[in-house]
């Protein structure tokens, strides 16, 4: 077991490592279409049914990890919330059991299924830290969908008003957590193929609701 003494707490050894990822999710041009509307509800709604689908996966196999003590330091019952997508999903009339999942979400899942418990925290690292851009993409939906009380756009801010301080604690647990340079490595790739999961699974979505030509940019 080797151990050294990283410049970097482990949250911050994240952030940096993923910055470039997450720039290109954020840019991804299947979310930018989502955030400007441009796919009304339908688009919004597919992505959110993979997230849901991803999202009972993940929680389910921390649950089966749980005895871990970096589990058990990190995760707390508010970090399981599938009853907030079910809520969204069904308010676009979707039933969440009839979600099938795209291959990227399948691949994830599977990792999932068969993940160390650090991995799943990598995963979680990335899924939670979604929340923080959420709040911010989903005032802009409340715009470009037309739905001003927030309406079926819950999962993408599941923590309101304790957000700040669930990803602070967060971050701060993960500071604690005494990692060997193996185990260290092992949460950071489980991060960037978290990352690689949300991009091809844009990908993907893109590939199901295609750019209209129309709206392109002209190029000459
Ligand atoms: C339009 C899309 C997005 C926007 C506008 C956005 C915006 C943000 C913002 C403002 C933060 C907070 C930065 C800070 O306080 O330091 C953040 C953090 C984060 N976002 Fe996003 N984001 C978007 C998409 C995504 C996606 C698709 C993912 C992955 C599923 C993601 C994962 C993360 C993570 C992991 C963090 C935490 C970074 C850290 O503090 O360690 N984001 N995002």
């Amino acid at each position: 077991m080797t151990t050294s003494t990283p410049a970097l707490g482990l949250a911050d050894t994240l952030k940096t490592q993923t910055q470039n990822a997450h720039t290109a999710a954020e840019r991804h041009e299947f979310q930018g279409r989502v955030m400007r509307g441009m796919l009304g509800t339908a688009g919004y709604a597919a992505q959110m049914g993979q997230y849901y689908l991803a999202h009972k996966a993940l929680i389910e196999a921390l649950t089966k990890a749980s005895a871990n003590p970096h589990v058990a330091a990190l995760i707390r019952p508010y970090h399981s919330y599938p009853q907030v997508f079910e809520a969204d999903l069904k308010h676009f009339g979707i039933d969440p059991a009839s979600v099938r999942p795209l291959p990227a979400t399948q691949r994830i899942v599977a990792e999932m299924n068969a993940a160390d418990p650090l991995t799943l925290l990598g995963f979680t690292y990335v899924a939670e830290g979604s929340t923080n851009g959420g709040k911010y993409i989903g005032q802009a939906l409340r715009r470009a969908l037309n739905a001003p009380g927030g309406e079926g756009l819950s999962s993408l801010d599941p923590h309101g008003e304790a957000q700040r301080e669930r990803w602070h604690a967060f971050r701060g647990s993960l500071d604690q957590i005494a990692l060997d340079d193996a185990g260290r490595q092992s949460l950071t790739a489980a991060a960037d193929r978290y990352f690689a999961y949300v991009i091809e699974l844009f990908d993907e979505l893109s590939k199901a609701f295609p750019p209209n030509p129309a709206n392109m940019p002209l190029t000459h």
